[in-house]
């Protein structure tokens, strides 16, 4: 199994089985329970509200030992709610060694769970950054913050090339990112691209990853102003939302009044979108940048060189130094993986 997030490759799984299900308005939450020589002893993971949390589907699957480790990828919760509180069942367990994803900002919770576990003696390891991947919006959600989150990506070649003339072979980057590309993509409640890249690209906007692939998230194309070709486009992508600056009466074209970012963003707010990633090439992500959405911004490097095609706007990159934080850098095999939020 690849360890391409740069976590421990235990805690990979865990994000895996994380995104397997929809649990809004719950996060969505992974749990691996390895034994003293790292060999796999249970999964779980969360299903939805008034369920078992994937702590509890680890307790009820297996006995635990004390040499086992527990990963889960946020916070076991202190609180009791539709269930029990996490902290206190794992408590009663043998369980002496958790890897945690992230604290977990819900003030019921917020840090009491590992501060009851350590106490208890338990030793607790927190890696930062795994639960604000599986659930981009969460800490929002719990600061009352009903804006969505907007993820920006894009890949480019080593001389900043994001399109490739070159080649035959459409990709920029490897398949490490290609299949990181597609764990985010199972992260968020929807997609947008814009219109050339949809017919240059015909991208399928779908999950390829062996667990996830059943996964379906909304697919908004940013088509503009261009009457012309819409029908023909629109009937061909029955699966996707076309967003116009026209009146037009097909069901999946949908006209947003000046195409202004605002009036946008209420409509995905209206099709219950919190999360989008938006796999842009300039002129979209300028649309973005322009009303200063983004939250995360994901930039995959590749180490090829491209001699013909589109430059990435180094517009964007100013924008990124001076607007986000550089985060994270992971390297993806020869690829890197630049995170900004
Ligand atoms: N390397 C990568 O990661 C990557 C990712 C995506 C795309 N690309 C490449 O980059 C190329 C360009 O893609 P792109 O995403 O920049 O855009 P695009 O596919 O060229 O589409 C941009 C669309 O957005 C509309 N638009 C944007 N702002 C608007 C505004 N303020 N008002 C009205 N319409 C607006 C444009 O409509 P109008 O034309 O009517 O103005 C246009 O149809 C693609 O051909 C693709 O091959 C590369």
């Amino acid at each position: 199994m690849l360890n391409f997030l740069d976590y421990p490759e235990s805690m990979y799984l865990a994000v895996v089985e994380a995104l397997k299900c929809e649990t809004y308005p719950n996060p969505k939450v992974g749990a691996v329970l390895l034994d003293k020589d790292n060999k796999l002893k249970a999964l779980g993971h969360h299903k939805g509200k008034g369920t078992n949390h994937a702590e509890i589907e680890i307790l009820n699957k297996t006995n635990i030992v004390s040499d086992d480790t527990l990963y889960v990828s946020l916070e076991p919760c202190f609180h009791t709610d539709t269930s029990p509180s996490c902290a206190d069942e794992l408590l009663d367990s043998n369980l002496k060694n958790i890897v945690i994803g992230d604290i977990d900002t819900d003030l019921r919770t917020n840090g009491k769970s590992i501060n009851k576990l350590q106490k208890a003696g338990l030793n607790i390891t927190i890696i930062e950054g795994v639960n604000n991947f599986i659930n981009p919006n969460y800490n929002k959600k719990n600061l009352n913050d009903s804006s969505i989150t907007y993820i920006g990506k894009i890949a480019t070649s080593i001389n900043n090339k994001i399109t490739n003339n070159d080649d035959t072979d459409r990709y920029i980057t490897n398949s490490k990112s290609l299949q990181l590309t597609h764990l985010l993509r199972a992260t968020v409640d929807g997609i947008l691209i814009g219109k050339n890249t949809l017919i240059n690209d015909n991208p399928k906007l779908n999950i390829r990853h062996p667990s996830l692939n059943s996964i379906d998230i909304e697919k908004y194309i940013l088509w503009g102003n261009e009457e012309t070709e819409i029908r023909k486009y629109a009937e061909q992508h029955i699966d996707k939302i076309f967003i116009t600056n026209f009146d037009n009466n097909m069901v999946n074209v949908q006209n947003i009044e000046n195409l202004s970012f605002l009036n946008l963003d209420k409509f995905l707010k209206s099709q219950k979108i919190n999360s989008l990633l938006v796999e842009g090439g300039n002129t979209v992500h300028k649309y973005f940048i322009k009303s200063n959405s983004y939250d995360y911004f994901y930039k995959f490097i590749s180490n090829n060189h491209i001699n013909n095609g589109l430059s990435f706007d180094l517009d964007i990159d100013s924008y990124l130094e001076n607007n986000l934080s550089l985060n994270r850098k992971i390297r993806l095999n020869n690829n890197s993986l630049h995170i900004y939020n």
